[in-house]
């Protein structure tokens, strides 16, 4: 048991409830595990060649992810390969502007498509009603899931951050800092308030109805909280994901929430004293010792292995792997990337990967 007082607490907690094997919600009570448990963010992805075979069966990527017998395929596909800890639902983080009415693609080669929204009319356009059932494929994949997995396996369910999916609905596109939806949050912060409030309601509806389908954990990624300036991070990062927080705790006290603000800098202090939540998750420019010391106290840490030395496999990423492990290792801690897998890397590094973080004893 740690000696800080928000850990005493949750651990306190957690006492009360069922007693539970698998490693992840153990780490997410704030238990040490050695050897911690691993799951890699875009598990599930192209540099399967399982998964692209599979993929070749739909006709789009929405259409993928809302066919609950391939959806529930490749969230399967790295578990068997590689004995994962964590199983994360297949799906994207862009269902939600899809499910509250925008038009959402997604291209081969330039990523996802949406119809920007730009204006007031086009906020008002967008819809909570008829929202959960234009979602009801996911819960379906999230039943069979809690099913099929193995038994020490934690199911994870995930939205985007209201921040991060805006990014997207104002942009339209992906691009280098996404000037559009800054522009929007600078200029017109009324307008871009009402579009957060939307997203805050729709993610609170979508990540319940995960938790009632089976969601054992949940994963809110905030990819591009690092392009906003200090105040607007706290605004329109920060504040929405503590409102989340704190009313999924209210009804769903049990469910652990794990946060990723990638590019967040000294501003992970603030995310790890939102109240009730379990998890950060770390991207790979954090100083794992100000991490270890600042932030594990307070919440579980996750992360952060950086993508690329994932596809570089062997010493390099052994190393950086043990020095992770010898950090953040003496906490509680669930080993992940610092952003998602890449589609070049060989899936044999994984392979390394999982038994070099299996057969670590700290
Ligand atoms: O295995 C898993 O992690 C579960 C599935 C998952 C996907 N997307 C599948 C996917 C998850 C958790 C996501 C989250 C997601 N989607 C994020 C947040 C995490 C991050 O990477 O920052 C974001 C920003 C998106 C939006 C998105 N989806 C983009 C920008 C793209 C195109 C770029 C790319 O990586 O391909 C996608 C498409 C996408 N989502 C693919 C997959 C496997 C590839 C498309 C395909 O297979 O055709």
């Amino acid at each position: 048991m740690r000696e800080n007082g928000g850990a005493l607490d949750r651990s306190d907690e957690s006492e009360r409830m069922i007693p539970t094997t698998k490693p992840i919600l153990r780490v997410l009570r704030g238990e040490r595990c050695s050897p911690p448990p691993i799951w890699l963010m875009r598990q599930a992805g192209r540099y399967l060649p399982e998964y692209r075979e599979l993929r070749g069966k739909a006709s789009g990527f929405l259409d993928f992810c809302f066919n609950p017998d391939l959806a529930v395929e490749a969230t399967l596909q790295p578990i068997r390969r590689f004995g994962l800890d964590g199983a994360i639902m297949f799906s994207d983080i862009l269902v939600v502007p899809h499910a509250l009415g925008q038009k959402v693609s997604f291209r081969e080669s330039s990523g996802p498509q949406l119809e920007p929204l730009q204006s007031a009319e086009d906020l008002a356009r967008l819809s909570l009603a008829g929202f959960k059932d234009r979602l009801a494929a996911v819960f379906e994949i999230l039943m069979r899931l809690r099913r099929d997995l193995p038994a020490a396996t934690a199911l994870i369910g995930f939205a985007g951050a209201p921040w991060t999916v805006a990014s997207y609905m104002v942009e339209g596109r992906s691009c280098d800092g996404f000037a559009k939806a800054k522009r929007m949050a600078y200029a017109e912060p009324a307008l871009f308030g009402r579009l957060i409030d939307l997203l805050v309601e729709a993610t609170l509806a979508y990540l319940g109805a995960q938790i009632e389908a089976g969601a054992e954990v949940l994963q809110l990624f905030d990819s591009w909280a690092g392009n906003l300036a200090e105040a607007e991070l706290r605004r329109w990062s920060l504040e929405p994901l503590s409102r989340i927080v704190a009313r999924l705790k209210a009804t769903y006290p049990d469910v652990p929430v794990i946060l990723f603000p990638r590019g967040a800098g000294p501003l992970y202090g603030e995310f790890a004293r939102i109240p009730g939540l379990a998890g950060l998750s770390l991207d790979s420019s954090l100083p794992l010792d100000w991490a270890a010391g600042e932030l594990q106290p307070h919440v579980a840490l996750q992360g952060n292995l950086d993508p690329l030395l994932l596809v570089l496999g062997g010493d390099a990423m052994r190393r950086e792997v043990r020095r992770i492990l010898g950090t953040l290792g003496r906490g509680p801690l669930i080993f992940n990337l610092g952003h998602g897998i890449l589609p070049e890397t060989p899936p044999e590094h994984v392979s390394e990967l999982v038994e070099t973080v299996h057969g670590w004893r700290g």
